[in-house]
């Protein structure tokens, strides 16, 4: 059996094929096209793996994954190929709507081409996955319950309004064309291998090269923390036992203000690599304008997930951030690749 995993070389997808490859015989076939957020350097512990085969290229690029399908007869398809970063989705939309929305679409005409092909049996068995995001169902107040499944979309930047428009083409291809679909929406991943643009490896970075850690605003907002591998069980889960054409939320009952986290990050670095003249990285924290249209916050509710499939976060945000930091401190060869010149130049956009 096989499965083909889009998107494995970013951050959440060179998690899922890592701890995939620990535990199942299965096949993985890894499609991405190797944007700047993505790196083959994520996967280099499996390169040799004969259960672990690289294809390079485009979720949108009907005819490769058209032959990608019909040569490996996957079971599944899980989806994580996106354009991810709100931050760049502001500056230049044009990557998110052509991933995301066409790319997305493209992807599911060939599941769908190629579904029509497969035994009666074999369609029993096959899934079209697509990992979400929480961002598509908008910003809450501080007393506002959390995100449940049936919570109105309500996108508010570039980047959730095509993750929205991704969700609804996946719920149309299931209606309209009988596709077996799943769908996840998961709140803010962090761990191991996590492009640093984004806040929490972003400000690790940051602090060891001395350098200010910007928040946003006044760092009020709050988003949801999971540890990335928890995220990856949950989509395991979901791909074994989910039910047709349902989505599940996947968070982590961990909500903290940007300026929690960035403290906790700080504090953490103190003891696991305290700066040289002994005061706290605390004093490297700088606010910054805000980011425009910033959502204020965001909060998961995964009780249906956790009722109905049985999955729940296995780390804490405590022992999750832990080990991350520790991460970036064992792996800073990792961390020097990816600072490339390209990564500068957005810093430079971003920041200035
Ligand atoms: P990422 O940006 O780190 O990785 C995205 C990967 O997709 C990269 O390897 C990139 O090269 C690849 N890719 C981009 N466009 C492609 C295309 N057209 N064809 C093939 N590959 C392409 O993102 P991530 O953080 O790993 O997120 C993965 C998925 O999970 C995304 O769909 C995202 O919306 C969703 N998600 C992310 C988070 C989070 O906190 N990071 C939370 C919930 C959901
Ligand atoms: P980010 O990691 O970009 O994820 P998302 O926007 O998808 O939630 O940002 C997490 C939070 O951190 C978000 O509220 C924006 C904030 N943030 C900062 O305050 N400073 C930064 O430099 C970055 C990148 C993010």
């Amino acid at each position: 059996m096989t499965i083909v995993v889009t998107g494995a070389a970013g951050f959440i997808g060179s998690n899922f094929v890592l701890n995939w490859l620990t535990y199942s015989k299965e096949k993985v076939i890894a499609l991405d096209k190797l944007t700047y957020a993505g790196n083959l350097e994520n996967l280099k512990s499996v390169e040799a793996n004969t259960n672990y085969e690289f294809a390079h290229g485009d979720i949108g690029d009907s005819r490769l994954v058209a032959k990608l399908l019909h040569q490996h007869q996957p079971r599944a398809i899980i989806n994580f190929a996106a354009e991810s970063h709100v931050d760049r989705s502001i500056h230049g939309p044009d990557d998110f709507m052509q991933t995301n929305i066409l790319g997305t679409y493209r992807l599911l005409d060939e599941a769908r081409s190629f579904f029509k092909t497969l035994s009666e049996e074999n369609q029993k068995q096959f899934r079209f996955l697509h990992v979400s995001t929480d961002e598509v169902y908008g910003t809450l107040s501080s007393t506002d319950p959390a995100f449940k499944e049936t919570k109105q979309y309500e996108p508010n930047s570039p980047y959730s309004a095509s993750k929205a428009a991704s969700d609804h083409l996946v719920r149309a291809w299931h209606h309209t064309y009988g596709l077996p679909v799943l769908t996840t929406n998961c709140s803010n991943n962090y761990g191991p291998y996590h492009f640093p643009e984004k806040l929490i490896p972003l400000c690790i970075l940051k602090a060891l090269q001395g350098q200010d850690l910007p928040i946003y605003g006044d760092g009020q907002q709050i988003r949801d923390w999971l540890y990335v591998v928890d995220h990856c069980k949950g989509i395991e889960t979901v791909l074994d036992k989910g039910k047709i054409g349902e989505t599940y939320n996947i968070g982590g009952w961990n909500e903290k203000t940007n300026l929690e986290v960035v403290h906790i990050l700080c504090d953490l670095l103190d003891e696991l690599k305290p700066r040289e003249d002994g005061k706290s990285y605390r004093d490297q924290i700088t606010f910054v304008k805000d980011r425009p249209g910033h959502d204020q916050r965001y909060a998961i509710d995964a009780t249906k997930i956790s009722k109905e499939l049985g999955w729940k976060p296995e780390e804490t945000f405590e022992t999750g951030i832990r080990k991350t930091v520790q991460w970036y401190l064992d792996n800073q060869d990792w961390v020097a690749n990816v600072q490339s010149g390209d990564y500068k130049m957005w810093l430079n956009k971003n920041y200035s």
